[in-house]
């Protein structure tokens, strides 16, 4: 999977960029495959993302009582699905990225056959992994047919096609030092996937081993371009097949889901260390950046 602020290890994803053997070995695709899945420690800033989007998800869960809930796409780290259980739920985290252990299934979604006593869910929960999604309106369709009517899809999402330039160079003037010596696998980088030997790049590289990794990525991989940002940075999207905020909306909007919270937040204080949320929604309010978090709320309709 790609994109901004992830990365971890190998994909074996929809869109086949999937590349790396970082560290560890698995077998224990949930669909039988018999293929060896190499898999990737978390980059920096994963745990923090983790740790700042939940409250979000948490608060929407509140009302629902200890249930069912999957979160899609819950990375190396397991996403919230320690945090859901500790809340009582009983969570499963699917991904095939996704760590040992009990409640939690190394799959993609779309290959994964929940056990029958999980469904219907209460609540499907996803965070930065529906962007990568090939086919967004077929994976809401079979997810919706798992969660019960009235139940929940939260999502903590980017809004890619809001990165204009503006945005990219305020990201970039707060880079920390230690990021503005970006390793020369930019494009990597910048995909925010764990590439090749993230191990190692994290040893040599002092860029990689802060949350800003994959923007000090787009400032190397957009000065290499030598073109406009748009340019560099709609065909580096592109090329990963990453869909857009409003690709995303539009999907949620013909599914089975109806709206009841969407907001755009802040989304770069994650990996810019020094940036709070409340200094980055500043700036979205001054019109000097565009915020590029998107937060949804859907309840399944019935019927
Ligand atoms: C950016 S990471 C986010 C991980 C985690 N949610 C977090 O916020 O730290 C995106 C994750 O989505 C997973 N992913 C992408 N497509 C998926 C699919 N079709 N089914 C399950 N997981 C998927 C990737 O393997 C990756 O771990």
């Amino acid at each position: 999977m790609a994109h901004g602020e992830h990365g971890h290890g190998h994909r074996h994803d929809a869109h086949g960029h999937g590349h790396t053997h970082a560290h560890g070995h698995g077998h224990g695709l949930a669909n039988g495959e018999d293929e060896e899945l190499s898999f990737a420690a978390p980059r920096p800033g994963d745990q923090k993302r983790i740790e700042l989007v939940w409250p979000f998800v948490r608060e929407q869960l509140a009302g629902l009582g200890p249930g069912s809930v999957l979160e899609i796409g819950c990375g190396v780290l397991g996403g919230f699905v320690p945090l859901l259980r500790a809340e009582g739920h009983r969570a499963v985290g699917v991904d095939p990225e996704a760590p040992e252990g009990p409640g939690f299934v190394r799959s993609r979604y779309e290959d994964y056959k929940p056990d029958a006593d999980e469904l219907p869910y209460d609540a499907v929960v996803a965070c930065l992994s529906l962007h990568h999604v090939e086919d967004l309106d077929a994976l809401l369709a079979s997810v919706a047919a798992q969660v019960r009517p009235g139940g929940l899809l939260v999502l903590r999402e980017w809004a890619r096609e809001e990165f204009d330039e503006a945005t990219a160079c305020w990201c970039f003037d707060r880079l920390p030092e230690e990021a503005l010596g970006a390793d020369e696998n930019a494009d990597e980088n910048a995909e925010g996937d764990a590439d090749e030997n993230a191990e190692g790049d994290a040893d040599e590289d002092p860029a990689a081993r802060t949350p800003a990794w994959w923007l000090a990525g787009h400032r190397q991989g957009w000065q290499e371009s030598g073109g406009s940002w748009d340019d560099y940075f709609q065909g580096w999207a592109e090329g990963h097949g990453l869909l857009s905020g409003a690709a995303m909306l539009d999907a949620l909007e013909r599914s089975a889901f109806e709206t009841v919270l969407l907001e755009r937040d802040p989304y770069f204080h994650t990996a810019l260390v020094d940036v709070t949320a409340d200094e980055e929604r500043a700036a979205v309010d001054a019109g000097v950046i565009r915020a590029n978090g998107l937060r949804y709320v859907g309840r399944r309709r019935s019927g």
